[in-house]
């Protein structure tokens, strides 16, 4: 069952262990965690992760974190996460969504969605609800794409032309967020799995564009950290 109100994710939905694949090779150098660690660490704090469909990160939280919840709308996604996360006992896995988070009021010191639900206009619901849920005192992190620049920016320009980066930018600026670039990679351990996730990114024709101009198993890759303190 997925719950009414879930952005379609067709990477993830369809395509889950490519996905995973993705995962395994984005940022080898943990130049995200940096940047997140550098404005809020969270260690021995709440953690809430939006989104978080297979837990991925679930486990990272969870190895400092005090508790974390992951929040997911897709129902064999949240079975994954709590089957990765089935010994880590201060992890839970939620179904839900970011427009109605099933947390309670102010139980939360540190949000973070990744490539979630949470892309600049449209977003306000879920905002609403980290109003909510995260304390005084506590921040939330969302990590996107940023079109403007690097090798895989070029390709995300190509493959959504309609995402607006300027109105993107104004969007969270105008709702008191700030935006941290964060330069990263994918790292691939083969030429076939890079080419298995571009083509659960984008459509046949941008993949077939984007792999024919670029070699080799790796890609140069910026993403913005917008983060907000409570
Ligand atoms: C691209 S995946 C990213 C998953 C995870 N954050 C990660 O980095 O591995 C996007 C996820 O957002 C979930 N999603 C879609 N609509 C949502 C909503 N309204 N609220 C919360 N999560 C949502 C999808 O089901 C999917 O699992």
């Amino acid at each position: 069952m997925i719950d009414p109100g879930a952005r379609p994710s067709p990477n993830i939905w369809h395509h889950t262990s490519t996905y995973e694949l993705e995962n395994r090779a984005v940022d080898p150098d943990r130049a995200i965690e940096a940047a997140m660690r550098a404005v809020s660490p969270w260690d021995r704090r709440a953690v809430l992760d939006v989104g978080c469909g297979t837990g991925f990160h679930l486990p990272r939280f969870a190895s400092t974190a005090s508790s974390v919840v992951g929040v997911e709308p897709h129902g064999d996604l949240v079975a994954l996460a709590r089957r990765r996360t089935r010994r880590l006992p201060n992890v839970s896995v939620v179904q839900g969504t970011a427009q109605s988070l099933p947390v309670p009021d102010a139980s939360v010191d540190v949000a973070h969605a990744r490539w979630a639900y949470f892309f600049g206009p449209g977003c306000e619901p879920g905002l609403a609800e980290l109003d909510r849920v995260v304390r005084r005192g506590g921040t939330a992190f969302v990590i996107d794409n940023d079109p403007t620049r690097t090798t895989f920016g070029a390709w995300f320009r190509r493959g959504y032309p309609e995402v607006d980066p300027g109105a993107v930018e104004r969007f969270w600026s105008t709702h008191g967020w700030t935006r941290t670039p964060v330069d990263m990679r994918w790292a691939f351990s083969s030429r076939a799995d890079l080419e298995s996730v571009v083509r659960i990114e984008f459509s046949r024709e941008v993949a077939d564009e984007v792999l024919a101009s670029h070699e080799g198993t790796e890609v140069d890759y910026a993403v913005n950290l917008w983060w907000r303190r409570y």
